[in-house]
């Protein structure tokens, strides 16, 4: 529960990044990033959401900072996708993502990703997010 896990570990480690996809969206390369990338997140205690465009990545990792910086590494070296672009790590109280190994979300068109970096940057909660992006499936 998160309540429990702040009393141990009061913060969490929380990054983003952008990044290129080398691959178009529908690919069956999603699938298999997703599948090795929940069990792996799932072993470790981190929790996530991976947006896709056809063009690019956008994911939030959180988790121990121990646990979450050893993916981070991989992803990085990972060749599927390039012109990653990581904003300052952050540290929060309660998890933005609990539930998700790897939450994902299709099919959002490239500008709108962009957008949706932006207000990250503004400080605009993963709930604003979330709430923008089922704006923009009903839409
Ligand atoms: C866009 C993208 C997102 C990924 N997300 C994760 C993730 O959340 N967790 C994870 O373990 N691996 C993720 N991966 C896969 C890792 O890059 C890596 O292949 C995997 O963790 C296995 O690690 P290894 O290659 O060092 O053995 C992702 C890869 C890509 C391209």
């Amino acid at each position: 529960m998160p309540g429990q896990e702040s009393w141990r570990n009061p913060m969490i480690y929380q990054v983003f990044y952008t990044s290129r996809s080398l691959f178009g969206s529908g690919n069956a390369t999603d699938h298999e990033i997703l599948s090795v990338a929940r069990a792996r997140n799932a072993a470790t205690g981190v929790t996530g959401y991976l947006f896709r465009t056809n063009m690019a990545f956008m994911q939030f990792l959180e988790g121990h900072e121990a646990d979450v910086r050893p993916i981070l590494r991989s992803i990085l070296d990972d060749p599927r996708h390039d012109q990653i672009d990581i904003w300052p790590a952050m540290r929060i109280r309660e998890r933005q993502f609990a539930g998700w190994d790897m939450g994902y979300a299709n099919g959002l068109a490239d500008e709108n990703l962009a957008h949706v970096a932006r207000q990250r940057l503004d400080g605009v909660t993963v709930d604003h997010v979330r709430r923008y992006l089922t704006g923009l499936r009903a839409a």
